[in-house]
């Protein structure tokens, strides 16, 4: 796969979703390992959709913890069951968050992010190993197409872990 992403300028949320997923699927493909994996995807969400704040957080010893991100410094752990990240972990859902400011329990890393999606990645066996976040600093920006997506990326993950 070329190391450059073929983004349509102007295109619809859905369009680019739709151009970038084989992309990002080509990417992976046959790279066994995991950080450089989670890496990329976050780069490329980032190149093609411009959030303030895009990556992952990995189930480790019972926590969630930062692990390959786009975008400034971000807390470090996360509890299960804690803010928008550990609840997704926890109801094993995907979350949309059009307005932190009224979920109970949000943990702002940046005072910035205004609006959230946290998709939980699957291993073969149905357990939550991580999440994928999405913060932006826009209201009304983060919809149902992107949490649809979203899954669709996470799934993908989901088939290197088996
Ligand atoms: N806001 C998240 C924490 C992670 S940062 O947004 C990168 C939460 O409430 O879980």
């Amino acid at each position: 796969m070329s190391e450059e992403l073929f983004i349509e300028a102007g295109a619809g949320k859905k369009e680019t979703y739709e151009s970038l997923l084989p992309q990002l699927a080509a990417l992976i493909e046959g790279e066994p390992d995991l950080t450089a994996n989670l890496a990329n995807l976050s780069a490329a969400l980032k190149e093609a959709f411009g959030w303030w704040w895009v990556g992952f957080y990995w189930v480790k010893e019972n926590e969630l913890v930062l692990a390959p991100f786009q975008g400034p410094i971000a807390c470090t752990r996360i509890a299960k069951g804690k803010g928008v990240c550990g609840t997704a972990w926890n109801e094993e859902k995907s979350l949309r968050v059009p307005d932190v400011n009224v979920f109970k329990g949000h943990i702002a890393c940046s005072g910035s992010s205004v609006a959230e999606i946290v998709v939980p990645v699957f291993d073969g066996l149905h357990r939550v190993v991580g999440v994928l976040d999405v913060d932006s600093e826009l209201y009304d920006v983060l919809d149902e197409t992107d949490v649809y997506y979203l899954e669709l990326v996470s799934q993908l993950i989901t088939r290197l872990l088996k």
